[in-house]
């Protein structure tokens, strides 16, 4: 028998597979999210996601030290403020929690991009996304001037991207349209501009303390069962303003990042490697029944792989080290 596609040729030693490689992945292509506390006195270990730590304030430069040595792309904070009302006043609070953690990064040197997370589920009372009537229902356009001055907060404070993730229409032009009213014509936003309504972020609510009280997220973020609708979702998002797109979470919806970095071929996109999914790793390798290294490594490939440029990670610095390991 005559055998012509031999594809086991381009696989006989390291050196060959390496020419014939497709997707790369390096440390610059990670970002580390992280809480940053306001009630917390010391670094507390998040009970489901072992290694991931909620920050006071004073110890945030020791763990944005970190992420420079290692050479991560971007940091993505998230704040558990002290005080929450119904409207999440303390988000653009100019002492709130995540811009007091970025000056005080700034003032340690820290020279890294600095993104941060906009929304106002972790800083109102009811733990919603946006503002309420009385009947519990979230007002979308009542919301949006609040995600606004949100942002605009963040980039007095000097934060380089702002990421809003509430789920809101019209929240990408109404951040847009403050940011250069306020003089940050060049503050890029990073859109979550897919988010599903998704139970792989229920040990995320646990670390920023951001549970709705009563009701869900429905209304706003997607339903899992559809894909088509992501790009209607980016493209609006791309229309307001957006600079950088996002699909989230990540590995259930590899599909969702393929056909986004197909509809968007020019767009940066960002997938979400969510903490659902990053406990699940550490429960199965804490037992033993997975090589954690291995599993990591391949799964932030694949991201890549399906079309990723960037992948926000709770494992960024781990995996960052070993990539630099070889
Ligand atoms: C807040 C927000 C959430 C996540 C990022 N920003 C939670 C939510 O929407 O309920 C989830 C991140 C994760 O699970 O790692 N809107
Ligand atoms: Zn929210």
């Amino acid at each position: 028998m005559q055998i012509s596609a031999r594809l086991r040729r381009t696989r006989g030693s390291e050196g060959v597979r390496k020419l014939v490689r497709e997707a790369t992945l390096t440390p610059a292509d990670l970002v580390l999210p992280i809480f940053v506390s306001e009630v917390d006195e010391e670094a507390v270990e998040i009970g489901s996601m072992p290694g991931v730590y909620r920050w006071p304030i004073k110890r945030v430069p020791e763990i944005v030290e970190s992420a420079e040595a290692v050479g991560v792309g971007a940091i993505l904070l998230f704040g558990i403020p002290e005080e929450k009302n119904p409207e999440g006043q303390q988000a653009s609070a100019k002492d709130g929690i995540i811009q007091q953690a970025i000056r005080t990064i700034r003032n340690n040197g820290f020279k890294g991009v600095v993104i941060t997370d906009v929304c106002l589920c972790e800083y109102t009372d009811h733990g919603h996304c946006g503002l309420l009537d009385e009947d519990g229902t979230i007002l979308n356009d009542a919301s949006l001037s609040r995600l606004a001055e949100t942002a605009v907060s963040h980039a007095e404070a000097g934060a380089d991207i702002v990421a809003p993730s509430a789920m809101m229409d019209g929240q990408v032009a109404s951040i847009r349209t403050a940011l250069d009213a306020t003089g940050f014509i060049n503050i890029p936003i990073l859109s979550y501009s897919v988010k599903y309504a998704s139970a792989y972020y229920g040990p995320f609510r646990e670390a920023a303390d951001g549970s709705p009280t009563f009701g869900d997220r429905r209304s706003h973020q997607m339903d899992p069962a559809n894909g088509r609708e992501a790009e209607r979702e980016h493209a609006a998002d791309v229309t307001e303003g957006a600079d950088l797109i996002m699909v989230k979470p990540g590995l259930a919806y590899l599909d969702v990042v393929r056909r986004s970095r197909e509809a968007f071929p020019a767009m940066p996109l960002v997938a979400y490697n969510v903490s659902g999914e990053y406990s699940m790793v550490k429960a199965a390798t804490a037992n033993g029944w997975l090589d954690e290294r291995a599993v990591v490594l391949e799964t932030l490939l694949a991201f890549r792989r399906a079309g990723a440029d960037l992948v926000i990670t709770y494992h960024a610095l781990d995996a960052a080290r070993w990539l630099a390991e070889g």
